[in-house]
């Protein structure tokens, strides 16, 4: 039984096999014959918004042969108080499959142990492992192999799609740079964890310098709404803009999970010149939930 929790758990071979089937998913899309799915309803679990993840999973599914069902968590019994164990074992018993969108990692974790079908992070407040993959297979997609090159994350170091990233760097041998102010930085716990070759730090011009990439994400993530005065004044200046991105290498890519607040995390005019790469990462959503749910049940 195959599920994706987190990218910390994800063996290296795993990574590699997604990466590669999301090549061919993209490049066969609507000539592919394989239907991985055929028969199976996979329930989509979400307490939280979502635009990308959920329309590339429901249009994913379908084209892999599947139903999806979508449970907005407030409409089912969980979102008056029916406990995670037991919605589990229901849909376990019905569903092929579940995508979870929710708050505590521990829930998705959970739902996995007591459901026993397959059973997908598509956001916790700890990790985002579906956006990073498809993060890193459209960084290959347009430089090639990511292993050695630098990656530079600005903004809020401590949310989930940094420590998404954290882990993956560590697999797959690139350097992580981190530029976060204090408050916003991610627990030493988790690098330790982790490994691998990541650097954090408040200052942007030296985790800028000489990247591959530059990414950002929101700086108030879902949840995290009540924080949002303070949280905008201490990452002011966290930006991708037009300065930062002359110390980065020469054809520095840019990109950014979506959605974008310009003016905050990134400028307006930077996020329209980059606009053609942060769309391809957004399609890239649909090509890598297929490489993900073809892992799941194969
Ligand atoms: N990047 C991302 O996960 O977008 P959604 O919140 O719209 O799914
Ligand atoms: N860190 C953001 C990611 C959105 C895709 C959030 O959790 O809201």
């Amino acid at each position: 039984m195959k599920h994706l929790l987190s990218l910390e758990k994800l063996p290296r071979a795993d990574f590699e096999t997604i990466l590669r089937d999301a090549t061919v998913f993209k490049k066969e899309r609507r000539a592919h014959s394989a239907q991985p799915l055929k028969g199976q309803t996979w329930a989509m679990m979400f307490s939280k918004s979502s635009t990308r993840t959920r329309v590339s999973f429901e249009v994913g599914i379908r084209e892999l042969g599947g139903h999806a069902l979508f449970l907005n968590a407030n409409d089912i019994q969980l979102g008056r108080g029916e406990p995670i164990q037991d919605t589990a074992r229901v849909i376990g018993r019905m569903a092929h499959g579940a995508i979870i969108r929710t708050f505590a990692q521990s829930d998705v974790e959970t739902f996995a142990a007591f459901s026993k079908i397959p059973t997908i992070n598509a956001l916790t407040d700890d990790e985002h492992p579906c956006q990073v993959l498809t993060d890193i297979f459209t960084f290959e997609e347009m430089r090639g192999p990511i292993a050695g090159k630098i990656i530079t994350f600005i903004g809020d170091g401590a949310c989930n799609m940094p420590v998404s990233w954290i882990f993956a760097a560590a697999k797959l041998g690139f350097e992580l740079r981190i530029a976060a102010p204090k408050a916003f930085q991610p627990a030493a716990e988790i690098l330790k964890r982790a490994g691998g070759k990541i650097i954090v730090t408040d200052d942007l011009h030296t985790a800028a310098s000489g990247a591959d990439m530059l990414y950002t994400d929101v700086w108030v993530s879902m949840g995290k709404e009540a924080e949002s005065a303070e949280r905008i004044k201490l990452l002011t200046g966290y930006q991708i803009n037009a300065n930062l991105l002359k110390l980065a290498k020469p054809n520095a890519l840019v990109m950014h999970c979506l959605p974008a607040y310009r003016g905050k995390e990134i400028d307006a005019e930077t996020f329209e010149a980059h606009a053609d790469t942060i769309f391809t990462e957004a399609e890239n959503r649909l090509h890598t939930q297929k490489a993900i749910l073809n892992w799941a049940v194969s």
